[in-house]
């Protein structure tokens, strides 16, 4: 009944809105001249003239034909009569696309806040087209609901980047531009949807590169304000932690760990898109000092997936520092680790040693994965929570994986499978879904990139 109430509400506002945009004499006659020939009110007032019934009789009948709070003789007159002020009155302000634009942007902004309440009350399906463009990934998907992957393409940038042994902005910058169509195109047509079909565009908003980033930005910007779909922003961290969300489902309170290649965080949550960061590196990320590390080895680009495959032939023999710092806080710190690593390197070839770099992997994993897993013990203590989710590009390490279900018992651990741990859209697809229920879209399309960024922001 209150729907009923809404849409017959919204009806008459959307009419008035039009109403009010046709303000001038040709308009205001134009609308009575219409009304006065499809109404049925200009007949009945001849037959009243000529004193002829049958006139009368048919004015009645229009008349009656027309009636009800929903009548389309409303907007039918209002249309005609936009295009008699054209046509008749050669009023210039008005023009084909003019009408079409009045009509939809009367009843677009409303429909859009109706939309969303259902979606809300769970009684609509979303469809969301998500954009990733934060570092050498370029990626759209088309995701359901927070929870269904209907495409997820990722056009990845590693051949280019390694020849220079990293990522290089702005290379990354430019292949995104290179790319973004392509990747928008495959998506929706893997998906089999139609753009019509989709309900929401979403995009990450940082932290990451940000001319990457202003990429993706500036394409779903454009795509969403071309097809009128509202637009959101959506934190990469996020993404990363919601990835969880698509094989698994989120419990709260969970403790999640992001291990990416430019980011170490704790984080608690009690509910969705609640985020309380409990502590974060204090220089180097995890994926980052694997990929310095890997570089110092000699070994190539990205470190983490080579080291993660070196480590599985090698041993622990290296004695490298772990840094536990505080046993009562949750920041981390690898730049001692990734120091110790060069110098070991530094005073081998000095010596004219040999190193072995499974060795060297394996040890140097081992050192990461200790701390990694002490804090997550630790923090568990002090928040006991339901689940703990390991996320970012580093929790796709085959040993990390290995230790976390070996060494921590009792509590549900869940990572997203290897596809959705590296960059990608489909992650932001799900976390956009929580994005938009709790904060909505953005009013207007203007949406910044942020190199920095935190999740509690
Ligand atoms: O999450 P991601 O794709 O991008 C960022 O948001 O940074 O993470 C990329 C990082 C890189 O540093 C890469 O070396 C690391 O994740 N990585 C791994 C593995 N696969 C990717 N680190 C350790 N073991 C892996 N198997
Ligand atoms: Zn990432």
């Amino acid at each position: 009944m209150k729907k009923a109430w809404r849409a017959f509400a919204n009806f008459w506002k959307g009419i008035w809105e039009i109403v009010k945009s046709m303000g001038n004499w040709r308009g205001v006659l134009s609308l009575l001249i219409v009304w006065l020939i499809i109404s049925g009110s200009g007949i009945f007032v001849l037959g009243f003239v000529f004193n002829n019934t049958l006139l009368k009789g048919i004015g009645i009948a229009m008349y009656a034909f027309w009636l009800g709070p929903f009548t389309p003789l409303i907007p039918l007159n209002i249309a005609l009569a936009m295009v008699v002020q054209r046509f008749v009155f050669l009023d210039k302000n008005v023009s084909w696309k003019s009408i079409k634009e009045k009509f939809r942007g009367a009843f677009k902004e409303d429909k859009e806040i109706i939309k969303k309440e259902e979606f809300i009350k769970g009684e609509n399906d979303m469809l969301i087209l998500a954009v990733e463009t934060s570092c050498d990934e370029t990626s759209v998907s088309i995701t359901r609901n927070g929870k269904e992957v209907l495409s997820n393409i990722v056009l990845s940038q590693i051949k280019i980047h390694q020849e220079f042994g990293g990522v290089v902005p702005e290379v990354a910058s430019r292949n995104h531009v290179l790319n973004i169509t392509r990747v928008f195109d495959k998506a929706i047509k893997e998906a089999n949807v139609k753009i019509d079909d989709i309900d929401l565009v979403a995009v990450t908003k940082g932290p990451g590169l940000i001319g990457a980033l202003l990429v993706g930005i500036n394409a779903a910007t454009a795509f969403a304000f071309a097809h009128d779909k509202p637009l959101v922003g959506v934190n990469h961290l996020a993404g990363h932690i919601y990835a969880a969300n698509i094989e698994n489902e989120l419990k709260f309170p969970l403790i999640a760990l992001v291990v990416s290649g430019g980011h170490t965080s704790l984080v608690y949550m009690d509910d969705h898109m609640s985020f309380k960061t409990l502590g974060e590196t204090l220089d180097d990320a995890v994926g980052e000092a694997y990929d310095k590390v890997s570089r110092m080895m000699g070994e190539g680009y990205p470190g983490g997936p080579i080291l993660d495959k070196l480590a599985k032939e090698g041993k622990d023999i290296y004695n490298l520092p772990r840094a536990y710092l505080d046993k009562n806080d949750y920041k981390f710190s690898f730049s001692g680790l990734k120091s110790a690593v060069n110098n070991l390197i530094y005073h081998s070839n000095r010596k004219g040693e040999t190193i072995n770099n499974n060795d060297l992997a394996a040890s140097f994993q081992e050192a990461v994965i200790d701390v990694l897993i002490h804090k997550l013990k630790t923090v568990i203590e002090e928040y006991p929570v339901k689940q703990i989710v390991i996320a970012g590009g580093v929790a796709a390490n085959s040993r990390l994986r290995e230790r976390v279900y070996e060494e921590i018992k009792d509590i549900e651990i869940i990572m997203p499978s290897l596809k959705y741990c590296t960059d990608n859209a489909a992650m932001i697809g799900i976390a956009a879904y929580y994005t938009y229920k709790k904060e909505g879209s953005l009013e207007n399309y203007q949406l910044g990139g942020y190199s920095t960024l935190n999740l509690d922001e």
